[in-house]
């Protein structure tokens, strides 16, 4: 088989740069490991910066968004049991749509399919040939048969674990890495939200966050210890612990049910340099991971895949090389901002095990300071509804 893009990954990156080069005439096969519906069971993120809804868009994958995702002009911050709004659409004149990945995923598949691309799903043990030389080419098994596919660029958008970035000698990569001492867990039931924009919690017992999917369907997540296991936290004990760190209004009216999905992640902070090795370009968490706290890891991967897939239209449109050869610096000068903020944003809101009492009082005085002083909300704002591409 031939094609001229090999993407490595059907998650949201691969399927977004898929269909923004389809959009430009540029053909494309995406390798995924897991099954369609392995891929569409995976909870992740909620909340969609206006860039990436532009992104949606412009491919056509944007209809049920806009009719079922919700518009936030705001969001609240609570500590020291008091709740206070930093005001988005006031400080930045820009909004945010909660909206599921697994909607996003979903609405992408549809277009591909539509579209007559071709997706191999359960393609395993992919391989990586010749990306630094003339012949770049992936190899992988489908239904017990080996299958090779030339190419004139690879993408791997492959998520942290996968094999794209593994593929490059550690001599030609330099990564940067921060793994937090504790995770999330998180739950997903079928029970109106608590409130109707999101809550970020400071409390002494950790770090929680009020977030939802639709009117009906709330998502609640937790900080945990890192070695707890999933089984060990019972839906009550989990609404338990949340209403602890709740303020008093939330936790008196935050309707609770049985959790239809329940997992712990872990939070990290990470930096692959370059993206970029011969014919090989890394796009989204293959590249880069950020802990959820600033809501992102998706939004991210959303800004590599536009500055890729203009970069390669580029290149097919007027031959020149000039874009791609820029890839890896525009799409790290982003990285490097989104991971400032998450850093921030996690360091600002978790119980950072062995902090002094000094550490926490000075947490809570840039809490006080962020939530008085404009500048310091609008500089929260404007990182949270995204920084312009
Ligand atoms: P992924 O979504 O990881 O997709 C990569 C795809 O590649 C997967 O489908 C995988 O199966 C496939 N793959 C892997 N290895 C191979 C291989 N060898 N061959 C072929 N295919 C392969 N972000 C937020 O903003 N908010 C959140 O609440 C949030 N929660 C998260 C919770 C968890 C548990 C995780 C892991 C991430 C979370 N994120 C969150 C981050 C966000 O979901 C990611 O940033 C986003 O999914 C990145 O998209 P991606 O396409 O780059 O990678
Ligand atoms: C979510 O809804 O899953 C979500 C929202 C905001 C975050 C992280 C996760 O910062």
């Amino acid at each position: 088989m031939r094609t001229q893009v090999a993407i490595i990954g059907a998650g949201p990156a691969g399927l977004l740069l898929g269909q923004l080069l389809h959009k430009h005439g540029v053909d494309n096969v995406i390798l995924e490991n897991r099954s369609a519906e392995y891929v569409l069971g995976r909870i992740r993120a909620g909340v969609i910066e206006q860039g990436t809804a532009d992104l949606l868009d412009q491919v056509g994958a944007a209809a049920r968004m806009q009719s079922e995702g919700l518009v936030h002009d705001g969001t609240e911050i609570c500590f020291g049991g008091a709740r206070h709004r930093i005001d988005f659409r006031a400080l930045t004149g820009k909004v945010v749509t909660v909206y599921g990945q697994t909607e996003i995923t979903r609405d992408l598949m549809e277009k591909r399919t539509v579209a007559g691309a071709k997706t191999i799903y359960e393609a395993t043990d992919v391989s990586l040939y010749d990306f630094d030389g003339a012949k770049p080419r992936v190899r992988y098994r489908k239904d017990g048969k080996q299958h090779e596919i030339e190419c004139d660029f690879i993408a791997g958008c492959d998520g942290y674990h996968g094999v794209s970035r593994q593929s490059v000698p550690a001599k030609s990569i330099q990564s940067y890495e921060r793994v937090y001492p504790f995770g999330w867990l998180g739950i997903l039931s079928e029970t109106p939200p608590v409130s109707e924009e999101l809550i970020y919690v400071r409390h002494e017992r950790g770090f929680a966050l009020c977030s939802m999917r639709s009117p009906t369907r709330s998502r609640y997540y937790i900080q945990c210890s890192i070695e707890d296991d999933v089984e060990q936290w019972s839906d009550d004990c989990f609404w338990d612990e949340l209403k602890r760190r709740l303020d008093e209004e939330a936790a008196s009216t935050i309707v609770t049910g049985p959790s239809i999905e329940k997992s712990i992640a872990p939070l990290r902070s990470f930096v692959a340099e370059p993206m970029r090795f011969g014919s090989l370009f890394l796009a989204g968490d293959a590249a880069h991971i950020v802990p959820p706290t600033g809501a992102k890891g998706l939004n991210l991967a959303a800004s590599d895949v536009h500055y890729l897939s203009e970069a390669l239209v580029d290149f097919y449109q007027s031959r020149s090389a000039g874009a791609l050869d820029r890839y890896s610096a525009r799409a790290l000068a982003r990285v490097w901002k989104a991971e400032r903020f998450s850093w921030w944003m996690t360091s600002l809101l978790h119980r950072l095990p062995g902090a002094s009492p000094f550490e926490e009082r000075m947490q809570l005085a840039e809490l006080e300071y962020l939530v008085s002083s404009e500048a310091a909300s609008r500089a929260l704002a404007e990182n949270y509804v995204g920084l312009p591409y």
